[in-house]
């Protein structure tokens, strides 16, 4: 039998529910990575198939994870645990939850470094606002940053501690504290840029680089990358949904409905962000194609320096990503501390938050060192950083939505799924049930094989 309530607090409402999801999704892997992916993998061919990952793999797995955790309202390990058991099967399904935390900390560790880069950029502006120098040449500002361990170390434990502080209170108190003001101030900030986009008379153009495909641009390794990013950006395959489900009340919420309203805002952020910085970017002649993971922190700041009010500018983008970062690190961290908690009866705050997040935060300085100091270091033709984000994004996250898929598709039985998807009309619950028992998974399966290959 599933309980009715999560000994980690419960989601005040269903709103709250879908502004802490939407808050997890939303981060990072919208506003810095999709528009460089998109930029590197040519324009509207990679938005399309990434858009279709969405549809076909990602929303099924979202429904999926948000079902079993508000069934079985425990930390990924334990609700894994509860379920394979009483479907009578084998352990290794609880492998998902330790796919999952393992997944978590080690993206948490580099995220953390790059959240660190918005934070410095805010900085940087804030400090222009109130008469500092301005940056003049992004290319350098952006490698003299990159360069220096101490201050890559000092944004990273900054970020770190801004992340393990909303954690540390918990549910009611954290995360939806810190959700409630800050997702509607994203939104708007984010719809500021785009508006400013729209008068540089250059957003026909942008759009038309987003959305028109070139097909000629489209082959195996396009589908890895939108694959890849359709996981990362709905925060997928490391039970994070999963944790939030199990704070998410029974009654009234419907897991089609809030699973459908978390993909399209996650989406429409993501297209909005590419709207916001490509027409920056083709109005000062840039090419938008092979922009790099420095495409924000190189091209934009040119825009900002030209403008009259560029600080502000400055500072409110590189303010949003930080705090879009932020809403998204706390999901990372929360699975594994809730995992702590139920363990070993440890205190939230005290013990569990504090010491995930210094694990990670450890971890990360192989990151930062690895831009640097052990930038020379290569493991399997990458850097440490390069590497840690392979195996969590490229191997770990597909694996383990792989398996939620299969998990949810072919153990759980008709009538539990049944049971929490009953508002779902049947013929779209025989379609989801199928893309979760095929489709999904060959897809996942095919880009898992690239990634190892
Ligand atoms: N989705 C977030 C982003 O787009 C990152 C993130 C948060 C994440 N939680 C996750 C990615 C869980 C994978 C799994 O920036």
């Amino acid at each position: 039998m599933s309980t009715t309530t999560s000994i980690h607090g419960m989601w005040s409402s269903r709103l709250m529910f879908i502004l802490a999801a939407t808050g997890s999704a939303v981060g990072l892997g919208n506003i810095w990575r999709f528009p460089y992916m998109t930029s590197d993998n040519g324009g509207g061919a990679f938005v399309l198939v990434y858009l279709a990952c969405i549809a076909l793999v990602g929303l099924p797995i979202l429904m999926a994870e948000v079902l079993i955790g508000r069934h079985g309202r425990m930390s990924p390990i334990n609700t894994l645990r509860n379920l394979a058991r009483d479907s009578g099967t084998g352990r290794a399904w609880v492998g998902i939850g330790w796919i999952g935390i393992v997944a978590g900390i080690l993206i948490l560790s580099f995220y953390s470094v790059v959240a660190g880069w918005t934070l410095h950029y805010a900085w940087r502006y804030l400090k222009q606002l109130f008469g500092g120098a301005g940056i003049t040449d992004p290319g350098a500002t952006f490698s003299a940053l990159l360069a220096d361990p101490l201050e890559l170390t000092f944004w990273h434990a900054l970020f770190m501690l801004l992340t393990v502080a909303v954690v540390a209170m918990g549910v009611e108190k954290g995360l939806e504290r810190a959700v409630r003001f800050l997702m509607p101030a994203l939104f708007l900030l984010l719809l500021a840029l785009v508006g400013y986009g729209l008068s540089t008379g250059y957003m026909g153009q942008a759009i038309s680089f987003l959305f028109r495909p070139d097909w000629s641009e489209i082959d195996g390794n396009v589908f890895l990358r939108a694959m890849g990013q359709a996981f990362f950006s709905l925060s997928l395959g490391m039970c994070t949904m999963m944790t939030y489900g199990a704070y998410l009340p029974r009654e009234g919420v419907s897991i089609p409905r809030v699973g459908i309203a978390v993909a399209l805002t996650d989406t429409a952020v993501a297209l909005l962000a590419g709207m916001a910085i490509f027409p920056i970017v083709l109005s000062f002649g840039l090419d938008p194609a092979g922009g790099g993971p420095g495409l924000i922190f190189t091209s934009l700041p040119l825009a900002f320096a030209a403008m009259s009010i560029g600080a502000l500018y400055g500072l409110l983008f590189f303010g949003l990503l930080s705090v879009a970062a932020w809403t998204s690190s706390i999901s990372l961290l929360e699975p594994a501390t809730a995992f702590l908690v139920e363990k070993f009866g440890v205190k939230r705050r005290k013990v569990a938050a504090l010491s995930m997040a210094g694990l990670c935060w450890l971890l990360g300085l192989l990151s930062v060192l690895s831009l640097n100091v052990w930038s020379h270091v290569r493991i399997f033709g990458r850097d440490i950083m390069g590497f840690i984000e392979l195996v969590a994004n490229d191997i770990m996250l597909p694996l383990g939505g792989l398996m939620i898929a299969l998990f949810t598709g072919w153990v759980l039985n008709r009538t539990l799924l049944r049971e929490q998807l009953s508002d779902m009309p049947e013929a779209l619950f025989t379609t989801w049930r199928w893309l979760l028992r095929v489709v999904a998974p060959l897809l996942v399966l095919v880009v898992l094989v690239r990634a190892l290959a």
